[in-house]
């Protein structure tokens, strides 16, 4: 195929009203096809269809995840540069626009909902919970050794939960920040902090996707077993880069990939673990890029979860 026909197709791919719906709505993040399905009223099928069409293209990126598939907008070379140009082209007044980014805003309200539900239910037992999914002791050992012992002005724990993470490296900042969205959450690690003397920390509701920038500028960011609930886990890694400063870094701390459907339905996880190469790319969009990874095999219960440790670091 010559350039030229790969352009024609390009622009065939683009040149219809719902994909170009669909190019405009994954310009707001990455989406799962049922939330594509719901937020624009059509079949899965149908959906499903353009999606493949805006794939084979290259204008968008497919994610298979155990039965659900994300997509996301191309991200590098000249179709990427395209799709840009062609967003930004596109009149975002149009009314079905609005009606669809309204539909995405109903959409992501009701992830939310679902979450907040999921943890003020197990806000009690979450310590209980993290310790059965995860290697704790060899991690908690590795969170200090990268992080390090240059002291470490503010810190901030984004989906703090109980506080685990500012009571392990209380020692390391001078001040820190928790925020969280479940109020039980809030509650139980405002009185964790108190029990465990650590006055120079406290916690906040708030909602880690639109973070308060006030909170920052900070020299750490942790994210410690967070990503997995957003359905666009780069959104999350740019806000946390936003509230960086010049030498600061973001600790993540998450699954790798994996195939266990029921922490979906049971435990309200959305993305199936996080890959190298995505975690790569989300980095690089938040101007960062990973400067250490670490995997740690479970050997507690449920063998088939790995948690993966990473820095991102300023490029
Ligand atoms: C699995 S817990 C992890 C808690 C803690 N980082 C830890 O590892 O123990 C995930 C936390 O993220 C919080 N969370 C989920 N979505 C959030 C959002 N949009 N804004 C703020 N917190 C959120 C939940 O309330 C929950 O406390």
């Amino acid at each position: 195929m010559t350039e030229f026909d790969r352009f024609v197709d390009i622009l065939k791919a683009a040149g219809e009203g719902t994909r170009l719906r669909l190019l405009a709505l994954l310009a707001q993040g990455e989406l799962s096809v049922k939330d594509l399905t719901d937020i624009l009223g059509q079949s899965q099928p149908r959906v499903s269809r353009h999606l493949k069409l805006l794939s084979e293209a290259g204008l968008v990126i497919r994610t298979a995840e155990g039965s659900w598939a994300y997509y996301r907008i191309a991200e590098t070379g000249g179709v990427a540069d395209f799709v840009q140009r062609l967003i930004g082209e596109i009149d975002e007044d149009a009314p079905r626009l609005v009606n669809d980014r309204k539909a995405l805003a109903r959409v992501r309200q009701m992830h939310r909902a679902q979450a907040d539900a999921y943890f003020s239910q197990i806000a009690a037992s979450w310590d209980t919970i993290r310790n059965l999914h995860v290697p704790e002791s060899a991690l908690e050992k590795a969170i200090m050794h990268a992080v390090g012992k240059k002291k470490i002005g503010r810190m901030i724990d984004l989906g703090t939960g109980t506080g685990r993470m500012l009571e392990l490296l209380s020692a390391r900042y001078a001040r820190g920040t928790g925020i969280d969205s479940s109020r039980e959450m809030v509650a139980i690690a405002r009185a964790k902090l108190a029990a465990a003397s650590i006055s120079h920390a406290h916690v906040q509701l708030g909602d880690i996707s639109q973070p308060d920038r006030e909170i920052g500028p900070a020299d750490l960011v942790v994210l410690h077993q967070v990503l997995h609930y957003f359905d666009d886990p780069g959104v999350v890694i740019e806000q946390a880069a936003r509230l960086l400063n010049g030498e600061g870094r973001v600790l993540v701390v998450d699954f790798g990939p994996h195939e266990l459907e029921f922490l979906r339905k049971e435990h309200a996880h959305r993305r199936l673990g996080l890959g190298a190469d995505q975690m790569n790319s989300w980095a690089n969009g938040a101007g960062l890029e990973v400067s250490l990874f670490e995997e740690f095999p479970n050997d507690n219960a449920n063998k088939d979860l790995t948690v993966c440790l990473w820095v991102l670091s300023r490029t």
